[in-house]
């Protein structure tokens, strides 16, 4: 029996391992056991029930207005015990998150092989994303498995002179969430509300937009309202407080505007797959709109999804209101700009990703054992 630790603690991490860890389920010689930290709650909690997973551990970090200093010790003190108990052959972590870097050095402190979920993503810009580019190239110096959504991020992995061996090309498990969540009957309040309008679907909450680029970004929506009239907007707010704060102070006062409470993956994706437009500073959603064919204008400085950029169907919108906005008319006056940004394609994976990962780890862990 080879022992496989999962950890993660917020909403994406958990959208992104839940096909991972229904298919190591299936897998024969696997003792599969999960941790979750607790760094989101309400929002990871929607996740898991979606999935139908149930931790063997909540570690329940989570506390309101929590700093990274928080976050770092709090999993750090906490996973120590349940890593010195379960002794796994191999922890899997995903991403750039907090959760994902404290438990990889946690990891190495106590001499245990750590597993990479989407490696090799880089901006190589420190503040941006912000801490989430220092997370990810601090667990590629401890990760022994590196599994590369593409052949992009591998190739960053290889140029920063990690080994060919430990890295392996498997496409984005986000894409096997999305595979199992779009249906094609599907509907919903939001639906029937945006029926005979285009639905814009915002989302926002990066730790660098806080403050005035949070403002800018919502401003340049409300004025995209103001100015046509034929759109609505529907924002699932994030659970921060000080996106929320703003979000209402900004747009809670037009009947075009639906700022609503997080959505679970089920019907957030289907809701994307019925949106005209998406306007994100989210990584996911950069992964899992140009499957749908939507086009996304990213609203951040730099984006390590340069993949979708190239394939022209997500474009980096920054976070000034003018420029946010001007795109966004372009887009919604220019119908062949529109289109040509509407191409459905997948630079990042097919849906498959969790077989090939759970292949490979069934291949080097029963070599070991
Ligand atoms: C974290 C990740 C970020 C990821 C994002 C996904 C880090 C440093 N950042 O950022 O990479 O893109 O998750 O959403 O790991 N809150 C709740 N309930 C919840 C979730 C959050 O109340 O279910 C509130 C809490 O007040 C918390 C705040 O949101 O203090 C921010 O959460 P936190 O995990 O610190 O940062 P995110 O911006 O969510
Ligand atoms: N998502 C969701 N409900 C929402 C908003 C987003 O399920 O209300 C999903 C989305 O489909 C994607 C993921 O959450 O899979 C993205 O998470 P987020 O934007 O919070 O984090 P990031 O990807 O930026 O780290």
């Amino acid at each position: 029996m080879a022992k496989i630790l999962i950890v993660f603690g917020t909403r994406p991490e958990a959208i992104k391992m839940c096909p991972l860890i229904k298919e190591l389920k299936t897998r024969k010689g696997i003792e599969l056991k999960v941790c979750v930290t607790g760094q989101h709650k309400e929002m990871l909690y929607e996740v898991l029930d979606r999935f139908k997973i149930v931790p063997d551990y909540n570690l329940e970090i989570m506390m309101p207005n929590q700093t990274l200093f928080d976050i770092t010790n709090r999993t750090l003190e906490r996973i120590k015990p349940i890593l010195e108990k379960e002794n796994p052959d191999i922890v899997l972590v995903h991403g750039d998150t907090s959760t994902a870097f404290c438990t990889a050095l946690a990891c190495f402190y106590l001499n245990i092989k750590v597993g990479h979920i989407e490696a090799g993503l880089r901006t190589y810009n420190l503040n941006s994303p912000f801490p989430e580019e220092f997370n990810r190239q601090a667990i590629s110096l401890i990760a022994e498995f590196n599994f590369a959504p593409t052949n992009l991020s591998m190739q960053n992995l290889i140029r920063e002179g990690k080994s060919q061996n430990s890295i392996y090309v498997t496409g984005n498990t986000g894409l096997d969430a999305l595979r199992l969540n779009i249906s094609n009957d599907y509907n919903h309040p939001i639906l029937k509300w945006a029926q005979g309008s285009r639905l814009i679907l915002l989302t926002a909450h990066r730790r660098e937009n806080s403050g005035e680029p949070f403002k800018h970004i919502f401003k340049a929506v409300k004025r995209l309202v103001e100015n046509f009239s034929d759109i609505k907007v529907v924002y699932p707010m994030h659970k921060n407080p000080a996106v929320r704060i703003l979000a209402e102070e900004i747009l809670s006062n037009s009947d075009r505007i639906k700022l609503i409470e997080p959505l679970d993956p089920y019907n957030f994706q289907n809701i994307m797959a019925n949106s005209y437009l998406i306007l994100t500073d989210s990584g996911g959603i950069q992964e899992e709109a140009p499957s749908l064919g939507k086009p996304v204008l990213v609203m951040r400085d730099t984006t390590e999804r340069i993949e979708g950029l190239e394939a022209g169907t997500l474009k980096l919108a920054g976070t000034e209101e003018v420029q946010i906005y001007n795109m966004a008319v372009e887009l919604l006056s220019n119908k062949k700009e529109y289109e040509k940004m509407s191409k459905s394609i997948n630079p990042y994976g097919d849906g498959y990703s969790s077989e090939k990962i759970a292949d490979i780890l069934c291949n080097s862990l029963y070599k070991k054992n």
